[in-house]
């Protein structure tokens, strides 16, 4: 029994850590495409190849069921592999619609027609490819109308936190804010639309300042998959032990997932099926 859990990179280990403390029973594989991150910048045909890459190893690992814990994939990729990719056995799932309905005030698969709901002037942080997909404003659509989003692409911020430069990502986050600032003076809410910006919330949440209520995506996802874990007991799939693979350095990604999580985290090497893929 193994759940996947993606990302490009370093940012779905803050989704693993939650998701493992909800279900500590359960084994995850984490899989991060450093070498090839940030997938912020790259195109959305490219984001579809290798986040489906990922995702074949991950079953290759023994999982049926994978989360994508990678914002930039579940916009630009999701939807195009639910709709033509995916074998019938097998389950993709995204970080986006958990979020939304916290937001919303949904529970769980409410699709009932959009109505108004209490925020009204919402702040997105997220990836440059996650913003020009609109796919938050479009699941936001669904649910909620009169919501003013305004989005901010936080340029660098991936690289910053990939390479441990941390003055540098707190500097890029203090920046981000004002800029987003200077369109919405005063939002209501902010939303960390990127699975690395949970490392960053204490400074986004200091440069909002305490009035913002700022959203993030792990415990709302680790809450959704208990849910249709228990809904799905079946896609738990057949690998039996947790394991975290890197296309990077195994070394250096594990010294930096270590110092982000305060435990130890140890990586091994993937192998890709397609290596000409390795770029
Ligand atoms: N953690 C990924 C996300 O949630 C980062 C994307 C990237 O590699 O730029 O979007």
């Amino acid at each position: 029994m193994a759940v996947g859990v993606f990302d490009s990179g370093l940012g779905g280990l803050t989704v693993l850590d939650a998701v493992s403390r909800r279900l500590p029973d359960v084994p995850f594989v984490y899989f991060g495409d450093n070498a090839r991150a940030p997938y912020g910048v790259r195109d959305p045909d490219d984001v579809y190849r290798l986040t489906c890459d990922a995702t074949e190893q991950m079953w290759d690992a023994g999982c049926d069921l994978v989360i994508l814990a990678c914002n930039t994939a579940s916009a630009a990729a999701l939807r195009r592999m639910q709709e033509s990719w995916i074998p019938e056995n097998k389950r993709v799932l995204g970080v986006f619609v958990p979020l939304i309905e916290a937001l919303t005030e949904r529970q769980w698969g409410d699709n009932s027609p959009p109505r108004q709901v209490a925020v009204q002037d919402v702040a997105l942080f997220a990836t440059p490819a996650t913003v020009r997909s609109r796919a938050f404003q479009r699941e936001l659509a669904f649910r909620a109308i009169g919501v003013d989003v305004e989005a901010q692409a936080c340029g660098g911020l991936v690289d910053a936190i990939e390479d441990g430069d941390m003055i540098l990502a707190e500097a890029l986050v203090r920046s981000h804010v004002d800029a987003l600032r200077r369109k919405m003076p005063e939002p209501e809410a902010a939303i960390l639309g990127c699975t690395h910006y949970p490392l960053m919330q204490k400074v986004f949440q200091d440069a909002l300042g305490d009035n913002v209520k700022v959203f993030s995506q792990a415990n709302l996802v680790a809450d959704s998959l208990a849910d249709y874990l228990m809904r799905h007991p079946q896609m738990v799939g057949t690998g039996t032990e947790s394991r975290f693979l890197t296309t990077g350095d195994p070394d250096r990604v594990s010294r930096h997932a270590t110092q982000f999580l305060r435990r130890q985290i140890v990586f091994e090497a993937a192998q890709t099926r397609h290596p000409d893929m390795r770029k």
